[in-house]
């Protein structure tokens, strides 16, 4: 690190107390565990047979240069006994052939690439973003479909398996390129995938595709019949035309997955304003200075602005007003942006300036970044008399109804709606990505606690006594304890509530890929709704 900022982060070392440095080096710690994928004699299992594993296969797909920004890695971690590493699945976005494309790659070593809540959310939040930014899809498919024992949380609802299939129908329906490579297992719905491609490659006596399987084939017929022979490589290249291309394994495979990208058409892409790049003006991982690990401190914005911005440059908006929010303009790798970055508490008046400013990059076609650190709207009886609800109402509208792409990073807190108005996951913006110490909830941990408490505490007095009742402490120490495991990072994108944390030192390279692919499909013009004046 750095020596500037005299490390204000480092100083707790070794008292105990939380620090960021900690935080970092436990968010690397379980990014290198989902890195190995499934136990250690499944990947061996899986490489006896011929195979690369899910992360060698992408890489031998994207371009040698090309970078992969990879999504939601710590997908289902600390849940299902952390038997699903990464939920199964490498979701992510690179290059092939000089193209940036989204790559949905099926790891069989966790649990045969089988499908839990978590796996079909990262598919289906990636098949999103090839829609939102007109990208290619290739789907490295080697999967047992659903996992069985979770059938009830996975078949049934709008979001669950069937809608990985219903959008591969409409990202098709607007020209969205779509390749399968089968790569090992392609079972019952899964057939689908390569079946609703638009080319299918099939690896030589390793993929299958069948809609039942040889077991369920002699349950219901009494018909034998081998896996080949139902739905391998031969069967579907030769016989039933479900495939375009017969490769001889993994790497043959990719090649012409990568040939054919050649052929996608050129996008009709958005004119941006980009100039030349200018460096930070300071070291990257200076930002680790400005990650605040307490959820009742502010987070300096002015500060971290000016270290992922080029050259330090920012050109601030009412600047003098409304102090509380900060609002600009500046460039990141050369793309003009606005930023809207908390500091402090919303007023009346903080939400009028965003409201304003997020109209004028609507309507001057620059993309906004959110910084968000935020732990809500100011309460009591003289604001609500000035009517902060109406004013905050002016705010949200600006956000839901933006057209051009926002990308939301959670800087410090994302609390009540004021996660709403920095452009939290309901409001659709293209990329959300956490620091390693943010958190996000309806509220803190102590403010939860402290209203919970107070309810049961006027229950209690209504209540006859009780002598096994909880004490004021014990509750609010149990309230509090919940909602802080709950709105840590870990939780939030184990859930995928998030496109994954990102080390603050990436911010300014992350951006700079996520501002790119942004513009690689027309951005619609601006149309407000009605704002309450
Ligand atoms: N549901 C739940 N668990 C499944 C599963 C499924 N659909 N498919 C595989 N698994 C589990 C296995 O029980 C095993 O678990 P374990 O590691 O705890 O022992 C693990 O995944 C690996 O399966 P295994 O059969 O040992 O590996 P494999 O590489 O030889 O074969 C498959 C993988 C996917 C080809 C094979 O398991 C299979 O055909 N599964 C059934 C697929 C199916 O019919 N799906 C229909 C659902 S839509």
């Amino acid at each position: 690190m750095n020596s500037s900022g005299a490390n204000k982060n480092t100083q707790t070392e070794n008292t105990g107390e939380l620090n960021f440095q900690s935080i970092l080096e436990d968010f690397y710690a379980r990014y290198r565990r989902i890195l190995a994928g499934g136990s250690e004699k499944a990947v061996a299992l899986h490489r006896s047979r011929g195979k690369l594993t899910a992360r060698e296969r992408i890489e031998t797909l994207l371009d040698k240069d090309s970078p992969f920004l990879e999504l939601s890695a710590l997908a289902a971690m600390g849940q299902y006994h952390d038997q699903f590493p990464a939920a199964g699945i490498v979701t992510g976005i690179g290059r092939v052939q000089g193209r940036y494309v989204v790559v949905i790659a099926n790891d069989a070593t966790v649990k045969g690439g089988t499908y839990i809540r978590e796996t079909i959310r990262k598919h289906i939040r990636a098949q999103e973003i090839a829609i939102d930014n007109h990208l290619p899809a290739i789907y490295l498919v080697d999967s047992g479909g659903i996992f069985l024992p979770e059938q009830s949380r996975v078949f049934p609802d709008r979001d669950d398996f069937g809608r990985i299939f219903s959008n591969q129908a409409r990202m098709s329906a607007m020209n969205i390129p779509q390749i399968a490579v089968v790569m090992g297992s392609c079972t019952a719905g899964g057939a689908y995938i390569p079946a609703m491609s638009d080319e299918s490659i099939i690896v030589k006596n390793q993929g299958t595709i069948f809609i039942g399987g040889p077991p369920l084939v002699k349950a219901a017929t009494g018909e034998e019949v081998t896996d080949e022979e139902l739905g391998g490589g031969d069967v579907h290249a030769k016989i039933s035309g479900v495939v375009d291309h017969l490769a001889n394994d993994d790497v043959h495979a990719l090649q012409i997955c990568r040939n054919i990208t050649g052929t996608f058409p050129i996008p009709d892409k958005q004119t941006i304003d980009r100039i030349e790049s200018r460096e930070a003006l300071y070291p990257a991982e200076e930002l680790y200075n400005y990650a605040e690990v307490k959820s009742n401190l502010p987070v300096d914005h002015f500060a971290i602005i000016e270290r992922i911005v080029d050259a330090g440059e920012f050109h601030p908006f009412k600047a003098e007003y409304a102090k509380t929010i900060i609002t600009g303009f500046a460039r990141i790798d050369g793309y003009k942006v606005g930023i809207i970055a908390n500091n402090g508490v919303v007023f009346g008046e903080t939400a009028r300036k965003a409201a304003h400013f997020i109209q004028l990059c609507n309507y001057r076609k620059i993309p906004m970044i959110f910084l968000q650190n935020i732990t809500g709207f100011i309460v009591g009886k003289k604001y609500e008399h000035d009517g902060i609800a109406r004013d905050g109402a002016k705010w949200i509208h600006a956000v839901a109804t933006s057209t051009v792409p926002i990308i939301s990073i959670v800087t410090g807190g994302s609390y009540g709606a004021g996660n709403y108005a920095m452009a939290g996951r309901a409001f659709d913006p293209r990329f959300l990505f956490m620091w390693p110490n943010a958190r996000i909830g309806v509220m803190g941990g102590d403010q939860a606690a402290r209203v919970l408490t107070q309810i049961k505490q006027a229950k209690v007095h209504k209540a006859p006594a009780d002598k096994n009742q909880k004490t004021e402490e014990e509750v609010y120490n149990e309230i509090k304890a919940r909602y802080d495991y709950e709105s840590s990072a870990i939780y939030s994108t184990s859930r995928i509530w998030d496109d994954g944390i990102i080390d603050p030192a990436n911010t300014r390279r992350i951006l700079s890929i996520v501002l790119e692919i942004s513009a690689n499909k027309k951005w619609k013009d601006h149309r407000p709704g009605v704002y309450r004046m």
